[in-house]
This record gives structure tokens, sequence and C-alpha cells, in this order.
């Protein structure tokens, strides 16, 4: 993370006495206590300790590791990108058997580094870890790992740490489930002036595919009064982008009790967001067709502060596989969504999901898929390949896809999704864009890169001053996924 001012380092409230639960308060009290431990070592070395945060999987993940590196942070590490450090932490995913992979090659290299670093602590965290496979072949083939936690126990990181720094031997502390949601942790935002915030943690979709519901654990809303809460702190900090997470963000409440005064609707929620004086975009990751309301097409309609972007997971478009899927929708059920999306908010950009090669589909399952990008005209779509993940339902079933057809059938898919995006984003030239300004281009200094209302990115000649601001931008050469413009005034 690039970001090296500690200012963005927020404790949320942990002075209210009202809000900042026993929990949270006994892990800064760890926090002071690894600082001097920290600071000991530092005397100990002559030099200052490094920290390395490495993160795979999604939004949900990133937030997560923000609060791993504000705790190492304010224990006393300074941050590096380098995995030559002194205590490198792997924030894990296992929604695809690659992403596993990746992780343990990593680790591999990694323990050359400790070779060479007697001090160095190697941690694993994340979803990977809930998996008792995973954590067993940890424990057999790479017994340099210091430090290994879940999903659940995240927020006790910095005891965790401690216990870590004043031991030999490999501390392994996950837990099978959690109803617990610790508020007032420290968090370290990797931009200034955008941010995410959980409204919800775990899923009880079970899609057959899916191995989330296994590691997440069951749905647990935040209250709104803590989400609201959240907002009105990362405003006052100079957020201007709030992006709202969870893994179906529009059930969120639903495990509240009815006549619980804290059951309002993702869409009543969403509309409080806006609200919060200094926020001037907020998105929402990610919703879940079958449960995408009226209401919330309504609020979205309504509401010129909510992103111009829906990413709506397909998955596939034959009504079939999706229910063997267990995604409760049909291709027609989709489709209308869609249209109904189209027609209500007809600047909206409708982004998805889909996966090819799940157990059973056959060429002309995928041909219904394409037929449904064709339609839906999708401004983007993530593909990927079918992974078998034991312990999900889909991972029993006996007609799984040999790769090469998988492989042909994703190619085809590929190239319509390509050619439908490209075609998409021609209707944004000539457009002046609302644009929050990110970064420098990463190839060219003069050129300043920002987000428009519907998540594609724009470069234009500009200033660094302009970082963190929202500009008028008119478009005037597109590229498919990224475009080129001007300052409109
Ligand atoms: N194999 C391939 N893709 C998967 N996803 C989830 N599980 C799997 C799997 N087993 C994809 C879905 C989901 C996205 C985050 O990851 O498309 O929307
Ligand atoms: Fe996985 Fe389905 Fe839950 Fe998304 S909704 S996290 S795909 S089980």
């Amino acid at each position: 993370m690039a970001i090296e001012n500690t200012k963005n380092i927020s404790i949320l409230n942990a002075n209210r006495q009202d809000v900042a639960d026993e929990e949270s308060v006994r892990q800064l009290e760890y926090i002071e206590k690894a600082k001097a431990q920290v600071s000991f070592l530092e005397k100990e070395l002559g030099r200052k300790l490094t920290a390395c945060v490495t993160t795979f999987g999604c939004q949900m993940n990133a937030r997560d590791s923000e609060k791993l590196l504000a705790t190492l942070k304010l224990v006393g590490y300074e941050e590096t990108e380098s995995e030559d450090a002194d205590f490198v932490i792997y924030n894990t995913c296992t929604v695809r058997d690659n992403a596993d992979q990746r992780v343990l090659g990593r680790l591999g290299q990694c323990s050359n580094f400790k070779k060479n670093n007697p001090h160095m602590k190697i941690a694993i965290c994340g979803c990977m870890m809930q998996e008792d496979s995973s954590v067993e072949k940890i424990k057999k083939s790479y017994r340099f790992v210091d430090l290994i936690f879940g999903t659940h126990n995240i927020y006790k990181f910095a005891e965790l740490l401690y216990r870590s720094l004043n031991s030999d031997k490999m501390i392994i502390d996950i837990w099978k489930e959690t109803d617990k949601i610790v508020e007032d942790l420290p968090v370290l935002r990797k931009y200034s002036f955008k941010s995410g915030v959980n409204i919800m943690f775990g899923c009880n979709n079970f899609c057959t595919y899916c191995i989330v519901p296994y590691v997440r654990g069951r749905e647990r809303s935040r209250s709104p009064k803590d989400i609201i809460r959240e907002c009105e702190k990362l405003a006052a900090d100079g957020v201007k982008e709030i992006m709202l997470l969870g893994q179906n963000v529009n059930s969120y409440g639903n495990d509240f009790k009815d006549g619980n005064p804290d059951k309002i609707s993702f869409a009543k929620l969403i509309d409080e967001v806006t609200k919060v004086e200094g926020i001037e975009r907020v998105r929402f990751m990610t919703p879940h067709p079958k449960d995408f309301s009226d209401e919330l097409i309504d609020v979205i309609a309504n509401n010129k502060k909510i992103a111009r972007h829906i990413h709506l997971p397909l998955q596939s478009g034959n009504t079939e596989i999706l229910r063997r899927m267990n995604r409760k929708y049909t291709k027609e059920d989709y489709l209308n969504l869609v249209d109904k999306i189209r027609t209500k908010l007809p600047d909206v950009a409708i982004t998805t999901d889909i996966i090819v090669g799940f157990p059973g589909e056959k060429k002309e399952d995928v041909d219904d898929t394409i037929d449904v990008v064709k339609k839906a005209a999708f401004d983007n779509a993530f593909t990927f390949i079918y992974s078998k993940r034991s312990g999900t339902p889909a991972a029993t079933f006996e007609d799984q896809v040999p790769e090469d057809v998988v492989k042909e059938n994703f190619d085809r898919l590929l190239k319509v999704v390509q050619d439908t995006a490209k075609e998409q984003s021609f209707k944004y030239n000539g457009q002046v864009q609302e644009v929050l300004v990110e970064n420098v281009n990463d190839h060219d200094e003069s050129l300043m890169t920002g987000r428009m209302s519907n998540n594609t990115l724009v470069h234009f000649p500009g200033d660094r001053e302009l970082i963190g601001k929202m500009v008028k931008v008119k478009i005037t050469e597109c590229h498919g996924f990224y475009f080129f413009g001007e300052i409109a005034e």
C-alpha cells in the first residue's frame, strides 16, 4: 500500500465508552504490548522493522488487509512491498484453486528470506485457512510458518501477533463459526479519498460451486448505526467515495429479527449512507440477482450519488445449469431484471461474473450464456473457469467437463464478452463524466488516472494536485476497457 500517511489510521470511536466494546479495547492493549516488543527488537537490531501485507481475492479481503496493516503500523513496523521483511502476512482467497496455488508458491519463496533473517515472522490468514486440508498442508510442508488464523477471528490479530512475537512455535487459531462482529478496530486505508465499508459478513446462499459460505460462515449484518457512524468518520477524514461491501448485499438485515428497529432494507441503508455529509459517491458489491428489489432500482434512479454501476453476477445463462448451481433464477428472470434496470436506469453500466465448465455444461448451455451476454449487453464481464472446491456439492457431481471442452467454450464466450464490452464503451465517447481522480498514470507522468461513476478508468492530462478530487472530464478516446479524456471545466 502506497500511502505512508499515518493520519489515515483511524481508530473508529475508540474513545467512546458506549461503543468501544471490550474486545476492541483488549486488542488495543495488545497493540501496546507488541509495540514494546518491536521497539526492543529495533534496538537489538539497530534498525526499523518492516512488514509486508499481501492480499489475494476480493474487496472484502482488501478491507481486512487494511485492518492488518493498521495494526502492524501502530505496533511500529514500517510498511514495505517486498516480502523480504520482518513480518510477512498473506491474506488468502480460496474461491478458485489457482488462488491457493499462488499463495503456496509465494510462501515457498518466502522461506528463503527467513533463512537470512532469523527474526522474520511469517503469517497466513483468510479464507484458505478456514479449510482443514489447507491448514494440514501448511503444518506438514511449510513448517517455517509462524502464525495461522482464519476469517472469523481476524479482529484478534494484535493479540495473535503479540503471542507470535513471544513464541518459537507455530501458532494456529482457527474458529469454525462466529456470531461476533467486533467494531472499532484500527484501519489503515489504502486511499485517503475512498474506502470500503463492510455492511455484512458471510453468505447463506450456498451456490453449489462456491466455497464462500463454508469459509465465511452465515450472514451477519452490522447495525445501520455502526455503518453510518463509520461512514461519518470516514467522511470527516476526507473520504468522498464509499463502497458498501458484502457477499450478498441485498440480503442486508435479513438476519435481524422482525420488530428490531435495525431491520432496514439495503435500499434504505444505501440511501442513508448517501446523506452523510461529505460523501459524494456510493458503490456496492455484490448484489445477488434473485434479491434485486424494485425498491433498490427506484432508490438508485432517484439518487445521483449512487454510482452508475451494477455488478450483477450471472454465472450461467442456462436455466438448468442455474438450477444445478442453486442460483434460484432462470435465464428469463435474469434478462427481465436487466431489462428493468436498463429501462429505469439507462445510464447505469452492468457488469457480471460468469463461470464456464460447471459440471454437466454442454456447448448449447454456453450458447445460452452467450445469448444472455449479447442481450444484456454487459459493459464488462469477469469470466472464470469452473474450479472444483472440495466440500461443495458440485465437487461431487459426476459429470465434470473435460478441460479441452471447457477451454473451447471459454474462448468462445470471452470473444463475445470482449466484443460486447467494446461496443458498449463507445456510448461514452464525447460525454462529460464526473471522475474521482485516483493517481498519476503508471506509464505517463503527465496524465492522471481516475474512475468514472460506472467504474471505468479514464486517463487525462492533469496535475497530481487533483488526486482525491472529483473533476468533470470529457471523454475523447475510447479503448474498450479504459478511456482518454480532457478536463471539461
Ligand atoms: N469456480 C470458478 N469460479 C468461481 N466463483 C466462485 N466460485 C467459483 C468456482 N468454484 C466465481 C463466481 C463469483 C466470483 C467471485 O467467483 O463467478 O461470482
Ligand atoms: Fe458464493 Fe453464491 Fe454466496 Fe456469492 S452468493 S458468495 S457465489 S455462495
